[in-house]
């Protein structure tokens, strides 16, 4: 049975993006996204909010690829070979490979696709995540804190929900970003 897992990136007071919208403080550097590309190798299926769609669909244009460092080639391969399902009532159409739409987010039907599906699922930005939340369909939670406050923003996780995490694992980086791995 595959994990539907939420993973990301915030600052150390809980936004994954700050109160003007930038999220840059959080760009991983080469060690931290190497690591990241190995917890997404397994995943075989994204569910996106259309938000968090419109940014990552840059990995399907991204130009230059041979001057890219190797994790940002890696990175763009793997998701590239992934499945994306994009959750929104105005999307019309979508510009990358292996994507469709839905226009109402299901939790019954994610747990259909959790029991058939072989490889992981994720689920991000955190406006979707807490639907899923909310639905009790979240497996494991992927946090890399980035040492910033920033004050204010979208929160990465929802508010008005109680959780009970265990801790799975752990890892330091030399940027002083920490690696949480939760399981529900
Ligand atoms: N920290 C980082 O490393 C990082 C990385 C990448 C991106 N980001 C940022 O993360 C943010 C994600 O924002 P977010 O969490 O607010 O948005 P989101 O969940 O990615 O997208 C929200 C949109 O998804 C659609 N949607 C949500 N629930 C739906 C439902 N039940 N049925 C149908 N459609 C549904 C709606 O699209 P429609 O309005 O089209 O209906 C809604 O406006 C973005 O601002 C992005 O820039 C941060």
């Amino acid at each position: 049975m595959a994990k539907l897992i939420y993973s990301a990136i915030t600052s150390l007071d809980g936004y994954i993006e700050d109160g003007e919208g930038n999220f840059d403080w959080g760009a991983p550097d080469e060690e931290v996204h190497s690591f990241i590309n190995e917890l997404e190798r397994p995943v075989g299926t994204y569910l996106y909010g259309r938000r968090m769609y419109e940014t990552m669909v840059y990995w399907e244009t991204v130009q230059a690829f041979a001057d890219q460092p190797p994790c940002v080639q890696d990175f763009t391969v793997l998701w590239r070979a992934a499945d994306k399902i994009v959750y929104s009532k105005s999307l019309e159409t979508v510009s990358s490979a292996k994507t469709r739409i839905e226009r109402e987010f299901d939790p019954r039907a994610i747990q259909e696709m959790k029991a058939v599906r072989e490889h992981d699922i994720t689920v991000g930005g955190p406006n979707l995540a807490a639907q899923a939340f909310n639905a009790g369909i979240v497996d494991e939670c992927q946090l890399f804190l980035t040492p910033i406050v920033v004050g204010g923003g979208k929160r990465s996780l929802p508010i008005n929900i109680r959780l009970e995490l265990e801790l799975l694992s752990e890892r330091r980086f030399r940027s002083g970003v920490v690696f949480l791995h939760y399981r529900r």
